[in-house]
């Protein structure tokens, strides 16, 4: 249902989506029903000529059943939407599924640094690749993140990954997402942390491998420079038309 305002590009969006829309039709349905008998009785037990108004004290079975069974019915609902809701926070919050790449977010009033491994895969190695205000992550590919604030709390929101997550001063928390849609999302910050609260948004970049690969050569201090075994590839084939030195090139 909210694919269609907001996209879905997490593997765990289509989860939250769903137990949104089932607590939305649980409580709705009931809204609905308790409108209903109210405005019918309201109808019913109108002021007519005539006729004396009761007094119901709400103590005799018949009354009561009014409360009970409807109460009942609810708890039924509820456990539907407790079940739901415990099973998604496992999988979204508690569990950590195996990283391939791993990315540093670092919040502060009032913009977001990202640092993930160069083409090594390690971090802080000489080839990280830190970008502000731009996040470009790989289509398919599980990511762990170490979410740091220097300042004050600050929120990480993601709404096409229908992530948020809190950055705690002092606290590295991890967590996970895995983007599934190519496209460029928002990244907001979801905490009131300050006069430039409002303005501390980023970009998400979702891209498909060889878009990300590409990427990541551009940026990579050391992609840009060969490593000896791209030398000697280099050497063994011949200079393509118009091919500039290094990789990196179409
Ligand atoms: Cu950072 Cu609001």
């Amino acid at each position: 249902m909210l694919t269609r305002y907001v996209e879905a590009a997490s593997s765990y969006a289509q989860d939250i989506d769903g137990l949104i829309t089932l607590i939305t039709v649980l409580v709705g349905f009931w809204f609905l029903v308790a409108q209903a008998v109210l405005f019918g009785l309201i109808f019913r037990f109108r002021a007519k000529q005539g006729v004396k108004a009761q007094y119901i004290s709400g103590e005799e079975k018949s009354q009561k059943r009014w409360v009970t069974i409807p109460h009942m019915l609810v708890l039924v609902c509820d456990v539907f939407i407790i079940v739901g809701a415990v099973r998604v926070w496992t999988d979204v919050k508690q569990t950590l599924p195996p990283a391939d790449h791993t990315v540093r977010i670092v919040s502060q009033q009032w913009a977001w640094t990202f640092i993930q491994p160069g083409p090594d895969g390690k971090l802080d190695t000489e080839d990280d690749i830190k970008t502000i205000d731009e996040l470009h992550v790989k289509e398919g590919a599980t990511y762990h993140f170490q979410l740091l604030s220097r300042d004050v709390l600050h929120s990480f929101s993601v709404p096409a990954f229908r992530l948020k997550q809190d950055a705690v001063p002092g606290r590295l928390i991890t967590g996970w997402f895995k983007p599934t849609r190519p496209g460029a999302y928002d990244i907001q910050c979801a905490e009131i942390c300050g006069i430039g609260h409002g303005i501390m948004a980023a970009r998400l970049f979702v891209e498909t491998p060889e878009e990300h690969q590409k990427w990541m050569e551009k940026l990579s201090p050391v992609a840009r420079a060969p490593t000896p075994q791209a030398e000697a590839e280099q050497e063994n084939t011949p200079p393509a038309e118009g091919a500039s030195a290094g990789a990196g090139a179409e």
